[in-house]
């Protein structure tokens, strides 16, 4: 008898989907956190910036190790687009057949779809545009460097939108990770559904303030130090001496 084979290249294929959102999602926590120390002060960004850069380890800063961590960041980043296209409309026909499924069914879950497909598309352009400054341009981070950044070469208008954009994708994109592989189901699956979008929002709320916050504090700094973009901050106390300034 002939046996059926089966294709697990689809399965294959929504597990890597799966697997490099979530550490995306989860890095990009990470990320908000540390550039958010903004908010706790020059010097406290400044020392978050120098550690990453492995000065407390070699006592000298090596910003090729940022630059490393951007390249695989963005390794997983383009895996996870190259993956997850599969999903989107091809065609003018799909798109409308998506669209009127949408505002037929009227179903929350389906809506979310849609705008983390809305969201990813977006952020093929912006999150590129970013990861690729920042991997080039890894010596050039820090209190006036990423606010002069910010401000004096008008990063500021793509982190707005780069910053909606992902916010709203990482949650949905975890909700979704949640409800696919059963992850906190418990016994009842709808009230944990619904307990789940609470957190989803929570989440989106949360970040979103909180980076809208660091923005302003950046842009605050760059406006403040406009007229010596360029220069570096120095901290007063001995961690400044011998690393970069
Ligand atoms: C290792 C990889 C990454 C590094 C080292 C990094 C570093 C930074 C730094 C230093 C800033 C402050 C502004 C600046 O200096 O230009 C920043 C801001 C930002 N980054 Fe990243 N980034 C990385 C990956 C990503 C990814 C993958 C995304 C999303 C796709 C992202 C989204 C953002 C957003 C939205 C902001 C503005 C945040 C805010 O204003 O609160 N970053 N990043």
């Amino acid at each position: 008898m002939k046996q059926k084979v089966i294709d697990k290249m689809p399965a294959k294929l929504d597990f890597i989907q799966s697997a490099t959102g979530l550490v995306l999602a989860l890095f990009m926590w990470g990320h908000m956190f540390f550039v958010s120390t903004i908010l706790l002060g020059k010097d406290v960004m400044y020392q978050v910036t120098i550690f990453f850069e492995g000065y407390y380890f070699f006592g000298e800063s090596y910003p090729i190790i940022v630059s490393i961590l951007a390249g695989a960041v963005f390794f997983i980043f383009i895996a996870h687009a190259a993956v997850a296209i599969r999903k989107f409309p091809s065609n003018y026909k799909q798109y409308t057949i998506m669209k009127n499924h949408i505002h037929t069914f009227n179903h929350g879950d389906t809506k979310l779809w849609f705008w983390q497909i809305f969201t990813g598309f977006a952020m093929f352009f912006l999150g590129s545009v970013h990861l690729y400054i920042i991997m080039t341009n890894a010596a050039d981070i820090g209190p006036y460097a990423s606010a002069d950044r910010i401000v004096s070469d008008w990063m500021w208008p793509l982190y707005i939108l780069l910053l909606l954009a992902v916010e709203l994708h990482g949650s949905i994109g975890l909700y979704r990770l949640c409800v696919k592989w059963g992850w906190f189901e418990g016994k009842d699956a709808k009230a944990s559904r619904i307990k789940l979008r609470r957190a989803k929002y929570a989440v989106t709320i949360f970040f979103l303030t909180l980076g809208f916050l660091t923005l302003a504090a950046y842009i605050k700094i760059g406006i403040e130090h406009k007229d010596h973009a360029g220069e570096r901050y120095q901290m007063v106390q001995s961690v400044s001496q011998g690393v970069k300034i």
